[in-house]
């Protein structure tokens, strides 16, 4: 039975990329912070096939590189000499009775649910297209069809005349055949073509030939389809991502000010009844319910729990925040900083590597870097963690409830005891013990009828 045939992918990545005028492999740009050749490696593990080759050649070590954290294997195509060549290279070396799915390295944004419903609808055809319908469909395959609407033949925009130019149906490069049929035809195929390649598209004169019929499936989303070959492609394929993105966590219940200027890259999770204004853009982090995140953010690399609310012009990587904190505006929290519930980090304050306990507040400017703070400590205005001594870095300890008056700096390694307090202005070099006061400022003086220094006449 043909649709009990075992399904192995391939991914086409070896092409030189000519158009993105780029040093950097075409399959490697990014589409919402994701290199184009992962989007298309994810979509396909959920398929569970038996195995997924990618066709690597130009510019390979970049390619290898960002596929090595997957179970993938890598094929070279030593020259490039076409989509249907590339194919080859990997197919050569997979056993006859399994069926294949060819994807492009440059076709990103390809669903998992598009490509499950093609395989099911194409599992008992020996070739399968998918296909679909442009406005624009300068650059890809055209379709063409015959007087029974059956596809007769794809033909590339290069190799098209004007008529087959108007036509607005075009392959999408991808495509599911039958192994045994694709080593019997591919020797078939010829390279007379305007490229002088061998095109994947080229085995529909191949299935016709033995009078096969094939299958093709139209896709309705259009911003699935979309080949990545330009930068203005890759531009206007990251725009459409990001709506689609931005439609999907609202219909998970996120409300977006103006939805049009948020941006998402990377893993992002955003919970129910968040409300996120403009300009904001998360990369990488997991919000929980209920997180208001005010205008001008960049959140990266971090998880932030419920209630908490990130004022405007906040920049947080790194973090790992938890309920009901406020944070900002203008306020920076670096790699390793571990927020507990109910924090308060205020204005023009920066926090790096540091752990800050419940109801502990830093308010206004102020740097904490490598720093342990316990409960109900209060960080008074201007604060600075003395953490490097030019050489080193050392850490400072805040026990619960201490008090640090403003313009304080703490020479670390230092340790400041629970309940104590520290008098404004001091430079603490050495411990302090529990309960105390500790202060180092110079007394005040008075100096008795001190006049200003007047303006002396020319
Ligand atoms: C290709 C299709 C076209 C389709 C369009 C969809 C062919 C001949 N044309 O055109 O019908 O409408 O995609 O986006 O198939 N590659 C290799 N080795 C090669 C050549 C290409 O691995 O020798 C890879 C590229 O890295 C790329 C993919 O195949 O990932 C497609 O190649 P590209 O040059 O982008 O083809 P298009 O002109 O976009
Ligand atoms: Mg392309």
């Amino acid at each position: 039975m043909p649709n009990m045939r075992p399904l192995t992918v391939v991914i086409l990545a070896a092409g030189a990329g000519k158009r993105l005028k780029s040093s950097l492999a075409k399959v490697c740009h990014k589409l919402a912070g994701e290199p184009l050749i992962k989007h298309v490696i994810r979509t396909v593990q959920k398929l569970n096939p038996v195995s997924i080759s990618i066709v690597v050649g130009h510019k390979k070590e970049q390619v290898i590189n960002e596929c090595k954290e997957f179970p993938v294997s890598i094929v070279e195509q030593k020259q490039q000499q076409g989509t249907a060549h590339a194919a080859n290279v990997a197919i050569e070396g997979l056993t006859k009775d399994s069926r294949v799915l060819i994807l492009f390295g440059d076709v990103p944004l390809i669903s998992f649910a598009t490509l499950e419903k093609f395989l099911e609808m194409s599992s008992s055809f020996n070739l399968g297209l998918i296909l679909a319908n442009k406005d624009d469909p300068a650059g890809y395959g055209r379709v063409i069809r015959d007087q029974d609407n059956n596809i007769s033949a794809i033909v590339e925009q290069k190799d098209a005349n004007e008529l087959q130019l108007k036509i607005q149906e075009i392959f999408t490069g991808i495509l599911c055949i039958g192994v045994e049929k694709f080593k019997k035809w591919y020797p078939e195929l010829s390279n007379d073509n305007a490229q002088g390649e061998y095109y994947l598209p080229d085995l529909v004169y191949a299935a016709l030939k033995e009078n096969e019929s094939i299958a093709s499936f139209t896709v309705k989303n259009e911003f699935e389809i979309e080949g990545i070959n330009t930068r203005l492609q890759l531009a206007s394929s990251e725009k459409k991502y990001q709506k689609v993105l931005a439609e999907k966590f609202m219909e998970e219940g996120v409300t977006f000010l103006d939805y049009e200027h948020v941006y998402f890259r990377g893993d992002v999770e955003i919970g129910k009844d968040c409300l996120v204004d403009f300009n904001v853009l998360i990369d990488n982090t997991v919000i929980e319910d209920n997180v208001t995140i005010g205008a001008n953010c960049v959140i990266k690399n971090s998880s932030i729990k419920s209630g908490t609310i990130i004022e405007p012009n906040t920049y947080i990587d790194g973090s790992t925040i938890a309920e009901n904190c406020q944070i900002g505006p203008f306020a920076r929290t670096r790699p390793g900083t571990i927020l507990h519930a109910d924090v308060k980090i205020g204005n023009f304050v920066e926090i790096k590597n540091s752990e800050i306990h419940p109801n502990s507040k830093i308010n206004h400017l102020s740097y904490i870097g490598d720093t342990l703070v316990m409960e109900n400590v209060n960080i008074g205005a201007g604060t600075i963690t003395c953490n490097f001594d030019g050489a080193n870095k050392h850490k400072t300890e805040i026990h619960e409830n201490a008090f640090i008056g403003s313009g304080t700096q703490l020479v670390a390694p230092v340790k400041i005891g629970r309940n104590s307090t520290i008098g404004a202005g001091s430079t603490i070099t050495k411990d302090v013990p529990d309960n105390e006061l500790a202060i180092t400022r110079t007394s005040q003086k008075i100096v008795a009828n001190w006049q200003r220094p007047k303006k002396m006449r020319k």
